[in-house]
């Protein structure tokens, strides 16, 4: 006999909600509804998708018989959404960033415990075949011992949406750090093996923000919304100490003056190095009297998208590697930048157990 699919209900009926319905579909999730108050959305991607559209989570729950939803809203509603959804004994699958303030983070990790339930934090990048490669070749000692990264991801003009959301911290807890920085910090410390980080030292910039006279060739996210709000910074830098010795270099930018940089990943270990920008993975050696640089090729199919990972746990076929402990620890990085840069010094990180 085989078991009845996952039921799973998405929250949130914009941009990303399509590839969370295709997506767990693929991994032989049944899902069954939508709940967004916004009336067009909602309607939208419940006849595109043939699903139930509900105004709310708390409708949704009520009438729909779930084992899990999919958080796709506005990062400043990922808590209490989680929370409610965690609450009524469903499993999550969260979209970044985990929450916009660690205090938030924390919470989601107490709902998921008392509840028993899965709390998976969605971080893509993570799961693309280059990062679990890296990670697999660093497990395996391939590097050594991993002392220095950077990561940086660069747009030269590339606000989302302003005047929406993205850009208004209430809702989105910060600008490039929370939406893109969190992309390459979390898939560059998973590389490194998820040290611990201790301190953080960060300036963040707001120079672009002026929704009148911004300077770009077009606006993913939206037009810009004229008398909307834009309170986030839009660079930031930051120096990220870890407990066993290593670093980190961290660049985010949605605008500046300077050439774009497509998500990049760079691992120092005595033993090899590694790069990772776009689609390109190269190796940096040694090897018997010569210094080597390589490209790796391998089998991409081995390993499991976000997706395919979370039904996996929920059919207890896997172990979550991609938990609410790790949110916790990302969302004390995010959250060490700002404070550094409003404090303009170093601060200390302590990760709450
Ligand atoms: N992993 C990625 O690569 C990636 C890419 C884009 C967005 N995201 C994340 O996905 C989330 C959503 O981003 P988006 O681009 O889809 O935004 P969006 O603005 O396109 O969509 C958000 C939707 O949430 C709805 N919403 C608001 N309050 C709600 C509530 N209480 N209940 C249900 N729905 C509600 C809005 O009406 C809107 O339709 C954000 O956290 C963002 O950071 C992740």
């Amino acid at each position: 006999m085989t078991a009845a699919p996952i039921r799973v209900g998405i929250i949130g009926a914009g941009a990303i909600a399509n590839s969370h319905v295709e997506g767990l579909r693929a991994a032989g999730c049944a899902v069954v509804a939508i709940a967004d108050p916004a009336e067009t959305p909602r309607t939208r991607a419940a006849e595109a998708h043939k699903i139930t559209a509900y105004a709310s989570l708390t409708e949704m729950r009520a009438a729909e018989k779930l084992d899990a939803v999919s958080v796709c809203v506005p990062n400043s509603l990922h808590a209490p959404l989680a929370i409610e959804a965690l609450g009524a004994g469903l499993a999550v699958l969260c979209e970044k960033p985990p929450a916009t303030s660690l205090a938030a983070a924390v919470d989601m990790r107490k709902a998921a415990r008392k509840s028993g339930k899965l709390l998976m934090m969605g971080f893509n990048q993570r799961f693309e075949p280059h990062a679990q490669q890296l990670a697999r070749m660093r497990e395996k000692g391939v590097f050594g011992d991993i002392y220095h990264a950077k990561a940086a991801w660069i747009r030269r003009r590339g606000i989302p949406g302003m005047g929406g959301w993205f850009t208004t911290k209430a809702m989105a807890g910060g600008g490039p750090v929370y939406d893109i920085g969190i992309h390459i910090l979390d898939r560059t410390w998973f590389i490194m093996g998820r040290p611990k980080p201790v301190s953080v030292s960060a300036m963040a910039y707001a120079k672009f923000g002026n929704i009148d006279t911004y300077v770009c060739e077009g606006m993913w996210a939206g037009p810009r919304r004229k008398g909307g709000t834009c309170d986030t910074e839009d660079f930031a830098a930051a120096f990220i100490r870890f407990d066993n010795g290593a670093s980190m270099q961290f660049e985010v930018s949605w605008a500046g003056n300077r050439p774009d940089e497509n998500g990049r990943t760079l691992v120092m270990g005595d033993k090899a190095g590694a790069s990772w920008e776009g689609d390109t993975v190269q190796i940096y050696g040694e090897s018997d009297n010569a210094i080597t640089t390589s490209s790796i090729a391998y089998d991409k199919t081995i390993y499991d998208n976000r997706f395919v990972h979370f039904a996996k746990c929920l059919r207890g076929e896997a172990v979550c590697s991609c938990t609410a402990d790790d949110g916790v620890s990302v969302q004390a990085m995010l959250d060490a930048i700002y404070q550094s840069s409003e404090q303009r010094r170093e601060v200390t990180v302590d990760v709450p157990a």
